[in-house]
């Protein structure tokens, strides 16, 4: 009897992730896709100088409204332009190991990481690096950007990139709720 239980409680536990992974995806899936456009579009109608400013204060800006009491998420990276975004040293290793990962032949796209945390539930997707990103996160960002750049994020390390690299992650936490704990 212990044994089923257990095993049935198993199979809930489990359903109950995929669910949660397939809702993460789809979190990530609307916050990414919000703000390419947003980035494209400026960039078109406006240069990456106006972009610039639009990622600084857009990416803050739509965050919340991919967030909710049951959703958080964030960007993080190993090298970073906000240091707001810097990773813990616990998030750090997830994104070595997806490098390893990349390194052992997997694509980006399907690079993920979940796991179970004491306060709360993490899904971790990488983002590649995409020939759209060159302009603000590549080898050859224009003089007047990058002087943009560099003067909101005198720490930046977010640079240098090549297209098909990893560069960076998106989380996407779901908080255990405190009448769980
Ligand atoms: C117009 C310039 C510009 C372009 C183009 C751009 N970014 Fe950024 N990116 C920024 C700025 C500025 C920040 C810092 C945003 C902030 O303050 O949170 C940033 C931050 C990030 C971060 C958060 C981690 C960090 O470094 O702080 C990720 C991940 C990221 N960008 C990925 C991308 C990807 C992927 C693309 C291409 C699809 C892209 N960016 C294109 C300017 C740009």
């Amino acid at each position: 009897m212990r044994i089923i239980l257990l095993f049935s409680s198993l199979f809930i536990s489990s359903a109950a992730f995929a669910n949660n992974v397939d809702d993460a995806r789809k979190t990530i899936k609307a916050f990414s896709t919000d703000l390419k456009q947003i980035l494209v579009s400026t960039m078109q109608q406006n240069g990456p100088i106006a972009a610039i400013s639009v990622c600084n204060t857009a990416a803050p800006a739509i965050t919340p409204q991919h967030s909710n009491s049951a959703w958080q998420i964030s960007r993080s990276a190993l090298k970073t332009r906000n240091p707001d975004n810097q990773p813990d040293e616990w998030l750090r290793n997830v994104l070595l190991n997806f490098e390893q990962r990349k390194l052992n032949g997997e694509p980006i796209a399907k690079i993920e990481h979940q796991t179970q945390r004491s306060d709360g539930w993490y899904f971790i997707k990488a983002i590649p690096t995409q020939k759209a990103c060159l302009a603000c996160h590549g080898s050859d960002i224009a003089p007047e950007v990058a002087k943009k750049i560099a003067a909101l994020y005198p720490s930046d390390q977010a640079t240098n990139f090549k297209q098909g690299d990893i560069r960076g992650a998106f989380i996407v936490k779901k908080p255990i709720k405190k009448h769980q704990q």
